[in-house]
């Protein structure tokens, strides 16, 4: 048996990260779902999030036993399998389609449970995401027995005034209880989409120019500049779902496929971080309603959008 006790500073200091990336990955869903390797839950709630709605809805809908795992969280790992008594999914609607993240998830995800749930969560206009989920689920191999959206604050700056946008009653917890009583009910239902819906989603897909095969998939560094403004505190390096920042000698530098979620634009403290024009005017041209406000669901800190969407860990 070994009785010395010393440790060198330098396997102090390895020991106490070890620590800390234990913690954080606890608060992030990862270590529950090791711990419950072999052991049935009752509920599983997956989710993606940019400012947090879909996270503050995901944390509405779990009772005591759910587990609530990051999207992002569960790509990164490469853990796709996954068994309980329900499982749901939150995400948010890009053009009433998934994140590019959120079809890759559930294209290679197997699901095992008696029921299976998902909530769209959208700002103004859910046209026929319904549907859309309806077919990209099937495709993956997956009976989704309800699907329901739920109206929120829109986080789409190019259109939007984030302030406006914030003192708009959405009727949240109204409608966040009628969905919570559907689930508990174990409820079989997808909400109605009317033609017109459906209409409006062909309209936009012909504007934007968007492949529906892939929707918003975009290249950071073709969307977002970094300005002076910067200080480095490295915020954009831990929201980011894709994990497109890094902290250089030369400041902070981004590239990479982008999900165009708006965590790193609107939690930049300094409003570093800012569209690019388009050269040709194309489909994201870059402009924006208000470049001086930003959002984050009141609901959900910093802190629980770092763990999120930590691509370090
Ligand atoms: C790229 C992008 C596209 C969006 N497209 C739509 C849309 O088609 N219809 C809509 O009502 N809201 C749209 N929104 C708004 C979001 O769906 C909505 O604000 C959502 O609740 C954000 O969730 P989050 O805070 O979890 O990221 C879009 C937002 C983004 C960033
Ligand atoms: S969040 Fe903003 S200020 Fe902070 S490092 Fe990123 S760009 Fe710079
Ligand atoms: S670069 Fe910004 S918009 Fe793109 S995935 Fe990362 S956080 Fe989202």
């Amino acid at each position: 048996m070994c009785t010395d006790n010393r440790i060198t500073r330098r396997a102090a200091l390895k020991r106490m990260g070890a620590a800390m990336i234990g913690g954080a990955v606890a608060s992030s869903g990862l270590f529950s779902l090791a711990s419950c390797r072999g052991k049935k839950n009752k509920r599983i709630i997956f989710y993606f999030t940019g400012t947090g709605n879909c996270l503050y809805i995901a944390r509405q809908l779990a009772d005591d036993g759910t587990e609530l795992l990051s999207i992002p969280q569960m790509v990164r790992h490469g853990k796709y399998n996954f068994e309980a008594n329900e499982i749901g999914i939150v995400y948010p609607v890009y053009g009433h389609m998934p994140p590019y993240m959120v079809r890759q998830f559930i294209q290679t995800a197997k699901l095992k449970a008696d029921y299976k749930f998902a909530v769209l969560t959208y700002g103004a206009r859910k046209c026929n995401s319904v549907e859309i989920w309806d077919e990209i689920s099937q495709r993956g191999g997956h009976v989704f027995d309800y699907i329901g959206t739920i109206v929120m604050v829109d986080n789409w700056l190019p259109n939007f005034d984030m302030n406006k946008q914030m003192k708009m009653d959405k009727r949240i917890p109204e409608n966040l209880q009628k969905i919570t009583a559907d689930i508990s009910g174990r409820r079989r239902w997808h909400e109605p989409v009317t033609e017109e819906e459906r209409r409006q989603h062909q309209g936009f897909m012909r504007r934007s120019g968007l492949d529906p095969e892939v929707g918003f998939l975009m290249k950071s560094e073709k969307c977002f500049i970094v300005t002076d403004a910067c200080i480095d505190c490295g915020i954009c390096t831990y929201v980011c779902p894709r994990g497109n920042y890094e902290l250089a000698s030369r400041g902070v530098q981004m590239s990479g496929d982008c999900e165009f979620c708006f965590a790193c634009i609107q939690n930049c403290p300094q409003k570093a971080i800012q569209f690019r024009r388009s050269e040709d005017g194309s489909f994201p041209d870059g402009t924006e309603k208000n470049p001086n406000a930003r959002y984050r669901n009141e609901h959900i800190s910093l802190m629980d959008l770092k763990l999120a969407n930590n691509q370090k860990l």
